[in-house]
């Protein structure tokens, strides 16, 4: 009997809408949830790692819908997230005569769906795409919302694109084979959602933390399904990042420093995020929005999640120069997302660096 999901949600961006699927044992159901939206070849790119887990079952899904397909096995981490790793993903689709049509698919965690999106949204001007994601971060975050990059050795995510998958499926069972510290990555992005957005949704993360750490069904499926529809809320509003979209980068300009300073692939994005969650409730402190208390909160639900509540220490002027390549900067103003309350987000701008020296004080050198 095959696996029906739990969830169906809709994103409605203008570019086109589309369903993400959520629920247990879903790669079982690959064929019949997806045929629908696949196109007459495929290409299944995956990484090292996730190969020998799902690879094969993705295949028999694919031949089960009769779509002809063909796979590309890419290195694994954050570190080869770049062109030369893109550069595969273009030599195969040519060597294997790639059409226009051909659907790529992202089976994998954050990097494998940001690049594989990328190389959709730029082979022969845009093929169409299916994010399959394998993490708890992907399923949460990355995989939704059509934003694809890869990396620039200055900055994170430099060079990329907007563009929307055809689909989104998120096989809850998948995330059993899940490194612990990948799980406590993807809490980073759970804990984010509810910062940013939903006080209630933030006190319910504090009072079953325990649990999803446990990874219980039905808890991970319900924090799951709540932060794909709040970001599925988010970028039917604004799928360019006009406005609130950015909200969902809280803790990401702090953390995109903290990734490149420390090197790609060693402290893992959600850490990153993490520790930059509690910089950016910090940074709303000394504007008077939110309270230590606050801070505090924060901190502690992502201990509980096993995260970083600290940054690692380096110098001021290394997270001014890191900081200072972050997309949101606007005429060289720096812009971070900061916090009104737990629950609601805003766009700080910061034109007197001291702020910052006062923010970050206790972690400098
Ligand atoms: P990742 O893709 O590196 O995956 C983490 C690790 O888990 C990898 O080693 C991977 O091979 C392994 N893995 C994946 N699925 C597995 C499974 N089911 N079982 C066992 N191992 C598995 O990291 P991530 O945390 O998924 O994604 C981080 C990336 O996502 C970053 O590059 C970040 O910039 C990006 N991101 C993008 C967006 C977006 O909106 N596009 C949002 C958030 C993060
Ligand atoms: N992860 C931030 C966004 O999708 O906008």
């Amino acid at each position: 009997m095959p696996a029906r999901p739990l969830h169906t949600l809709t994103v409605q961006p203008p570019s086109h809408a589309y369903p993400i699927f959520i629920g247990q044992n879903l790669l079982d159901s690959a064929h019949e949830l997806l045929k629908p939206h696949l196109s007459k070849k495929a290409a299944v790119i995956t990484n090292e790692t996730v190969a020998p887990l799902y690879l094969e079952k993705f295949q028999t899904a694919l031949d089960q819908a009769g779509i002809p397909h063909f796979s590309i096995v890419l290195p694994d981490g954050e570190e080869y997230k770049n062109w030369q790793t893109l550069n595969l993903i273009f030599d195969s689709l040519m060597q294997n005569r790639a059409e226009r049509k051909t659907t790529l698919i992202a089976l994998g965690g954050g990097v494998i769906g940001d690049m594989v999106g990328f190389a959709a949204a730029t082979y022969q001007r845009g093929t169409p795409f299916i994010q399959v994601p394998t993490t708890l971060l992907s399923q949460v975050d990355s995989s939704v919302g059509g934003k694809t990059a890869i990396n620039h050795p200055l900055g994170k995510n430099m060079i990329g694109a907007f563009y929307q998958p055809q689909a989104v499926l998120a096989d809850l069972t998948v995330l059993q084979t899940l490194p612990a510290r990948e799980l406590s990555a993807g809490m980073a992005e759970v804990v984010k959602y509810g910062a940013l957005g939903d006080a209630a949704f933030f006190a319910w993360l504090e009072q079953n933390m325990t649990g999803l750490m446990a990874q219980q069904p039905e808890k991970l499926a319900q924090a799951v399904y709540h932060c794909c529809k709040m970001k599925a809320d988010i970028v039917s509003q604004d799928e360019t990042e006009q406005g609130i979209r950015a909200w969902l980068n809280l803790g990401h300009t702090f953390g995109h420093a903290i990734e490149a300073e420390m090197g790609y692939g060693n402290w893992l994005h959600g850490e990153a995020v993490a520790a930059g969650t509690v910089l950016a409730a910090r940074l709303s402190e000394q504007f008077g929005k939110t309270t230590a208390a606050d801070t505090q909160r924060i901190a502690a639900l992502l201990q509980a999640a096993r995260l970083p509540a600290a940054p690692p220490q380096f110098t001021f002027e290394k997270w001014l120069e890191h900081m200072s390549h972050d997309k949101k900067v606007e005429s060289s103003v720096m812009r971070f997302i900061g916090l009104n309350r737990i629950g609601e987000a805003n766009i700080t701008e910061i034109t007197d660096p001291e702020i910052l020296r006062r923010t970050l004080q206790p972690y400098l050198p």
